[in-house]
C-alpha cells in the first residue's frame, strides 16, 4: 500500500466533475486500498479520488474510529448519486484537502443513496446523521464541489487568507501533500 499525496485547495481537479468508474480491475482495487491506508495515516475519515488527484468517481468512508460508529464497516463508494434527502442539520466541518479550515455547514439529515459495490452491483442505502454528512461531501468533491462552497459571503472573507496561505503551500500538515504553485 501507498500514502498517495493529498492535493490541496487552488488545484483544478478539486473542480472537475469525475469520470464513472466502468469496470473494477486491478488498478481500481489497489487505488482503494491505497485510499483507505492514505486516509487512515492522515486521520480523516473520507477521502475521495480527486484528493488523490485522479478523476474518478470513487470515494471511501471510514467512521470506525470514531467512538460512537466504533462498529461501522468502512464504505467504498463507486460512481454514487444522492437520490433523495430529508431535514436539515448545521454541523463544523473540515477537509483534508483545506487543513486547518473548519466551518458550520448545512446540510439534509437523511438521505438516500444509490452506488455501486465492488461486483459492480447497485446498492441503495438509507444514511442519517454524521454518516450521511460524510458521505454528501465526499459525494460533492467527486462534483468538483467544496464544503466552502456552502459558506455565507461574510465567512468566505474570515477564512480567505487561509485558503490563499493553502494555496501558496504555506501550511503545515503531518500528512504528504500536492500543493497548487507545485502544479499550475
Ligand atoms: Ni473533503
Amino acid at each position: 500500500m501507498r500514502q498517495l499525496a493529498i492535493t490541496t485547495y487552488g488545484m483544478h481537479i478539486l473542480r472537475k466533475k469525475t469520470k464513472p468508474v466502468k469496470d473494477i480491475d486491478d488498478s481500481v482495487i489497489n487505488l482503494v486500498r491505497d485510499m483507505f491506508y492514505t486516509m487512515d495515516k492522515a486521520s480523516g475519515i473520507g477521502l475521495a479520488a480527486p484528493q488523490v488527484n485522479l478523476e474518478v468517481s470513487l470515494a471511501v468512508i471510514d467512521l470506525s474510529g470514531i467512538e460512537e460508529h466504533k462498529g461501522d464497516k468502512p464504505l467504498v463508494l463507486i460512481n454514487p448519486e444522492v437520490i433523495d434527502s430529508h431535514g436539515l442539520v448545521t454541523m463544523e466541518e473540515g477537509c483534508l484537502s483545506i487543513p486547518d479550515v473548519r466551518a458550520e455547514v448545512e446540510r439534509p439529515e437523511e438521505i438516500h443513496l444509490r452506488f455501486y459495490d465492488f461486483d459492480m452491483n447497485e446498492v441503495d442505502l438509507e444514511l442519517k446523521g454524521f454518516k450521511a454528512r460524510v458521505a454528501m461531501h465526499e459525494i460533492d468533491h467527486l462534483n468538483g464541489k467544496l464544503f466552502i462552497d456552502y459558506l455565507s459571503e461574510d465567512i468566505k472573507k474570515l477564512i480567505k487568507k487561509d485558503l490563499q496561505l493553502i494555496k501558496k503551500g504555506k501550511v503545515e500538515t503531518d500528512y504528504p501533500l500536492l500543493i497548487h504553485s507545485e502544479t499550475a
